[in-house]
């Protein structure tokens, strides 16, 4: 007999991980008293770069945090111009709009929902100052071809990876590939820390001026308080409240270490998902180039009839979701473009199903089935 809806357990679109050693050194963070920016940070930042090869992560309080410190370390400001996709959450569009520069939308390829360099070379004027290619759903943009042209135009290139912690390009992490890299650890990353985020920097001085301009641009490490009881600094350059606490880095770094079983396991659902949707009428599996490897915070597709596709899934417990629409429509962008022929094709069909490590064998049975049932 087929088990009714509410007899069949719902599956979860997000899962939010939070491992035993996480609870553990949150606890022993909240019993030292000492819950602001310290040791605890550190050795998260550690561990990112020892366990996970990011390149001088500089933890911060938030993805948005990250990347809006990129843009006022690269200098951008008013009257200059920033390109990024419109497939994106607007914090990549807001940032640039906080240093009072112009966000230009470039087009994205349909086929992965990434930036398309030709797009980009389009829209490089003498006013642009920095491109931010955004990683959409785990999956790498083409970043030699825009490291190449940011390099031939004096570009600065800021990767927004809020989706691809442990994604690689031709071999490297993400991170280490372009000037700056920003991540998020909020709730439903694969990796949070309750809410933050690392902003990467190829360069090392970048890393310091980063390390200072997130704690209002005093030099943490190197000022010491004077007899007065008060630190002494200099503040040379507009600095931001945008460190991470102790508390928030204890469940990161908690939850760091079996991030690598979790992303294999991310990565195995997503195989057999390629596996078992191909050749679907209705139903695209995006592009996955072999010098490359997938973060798979998202599992997306493009369908046909997304609506009926959903409501076919809800019946059976399971659950879709875009996750974000293309930003462009935002009033506070300017409204929506009608240059973007590839993000408009992507728009209309883009849909992504439940990939974590939450799910069971028979979830993903289940996911297989229905959509292999048609809708
Ligand atoms: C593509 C993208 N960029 C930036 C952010 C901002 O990250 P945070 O929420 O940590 O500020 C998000 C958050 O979901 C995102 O999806």
């Amino acid at each position: 007999m087929k088990a009714s809806v509410a007899e069949t357990q719902a599956i979860s679109f997000f899962h939010t991980h939070i491992s035993p050693s996480a609870v553990e050194l949150a606890t022993q963070v909240l019993q030292s008293g000492w819950i602001s920016e310290g040791v605890m940070v550190k050795r998260f930042e550690s561990a990112l770069s020892e366990r996970l090869g990011l390149r001088n992560p500089v933890a911060v309080n938030s993805g948005t945090s990250a990347l809006h410190l990129a843009l006022a370390l690269v200098g951008v400001g008013p009257g200059d111009e920033v390109i990024l996709p419109a497939q994106t959450f607007v914090a990549t569009g807001l940032v640039i709009l906080m240093q009072r520069a112009t966000p230009v939308f470039a087009d994205i390829d349909p086929m992965t929902g990434n930036l398309a360099p030709a797009s980009i070379a389009e829209r490089i004027s003498p006013r642009t100052k920095a491109v931010i290619p955004v990683h959409w759903a785990g999956y790498p943009c083409d970043m030699d071809e825009i490291n190449e042209l940011a390099a031939r135009h004096g570009l600065a290139v800021v990767e927004d990876a809020a989706h691809a912690l442990g994604a690689t390009y031709k071999g490297r992490p993400v991170s280490s590939i372009s000037r700056f890299t920003a991540f998020s650890f909020q709730a439903i990353k694969h990796l949070t820390t309750g809410d933050g985020g690392a902003l990467c920097c190829l360069d090392e001085a970048d890393a310091r001026a980063a390390f200072s301009r997130r704690w209002f641009g005093i030099d943490r490490p190197n000022s010491r308080p004077s007899i007065l009881g008060e630190r002494e600094y200099d503040i040379d350059a507009l600095g931001y409240k945008y460190h991470m606490n102790d508390l928030a880095a204890a469940v990161g770094l908690g939850n760091l270490e079996d991030f690598p079983q979790r992303l294999a396991r991310r990565q195995q659902i997503a195989s057999h998902y390629r596996k078992h949707l191909e050749n679907i009428p209705g139903l695209q599996l995006l592009r996955l180039d072999d010098d490359r490897t997938h973060a798979y915070w998202l599992f997306t597709v493009l369908v046909e009839r997304r609506e009926d596709f959903i409501r076919k899934l809800a019946g059976n417990g399971i659950p879709a979701s875009v996750v974000h629409l293309r930003i462009d429509h935002n009033s506070v962008f300017g409204g929506l473009r009608g240059d973007l022929s590839g993000q408009e094709a992507f728009n209309q069909c883009q849909l992504a199903i439940p990939v974590h490590e939450g799910l069971s064998a028979e979830d993903t049975h289940r996911i297989i089935t229905t959509i292999r049932s048609g809708w």
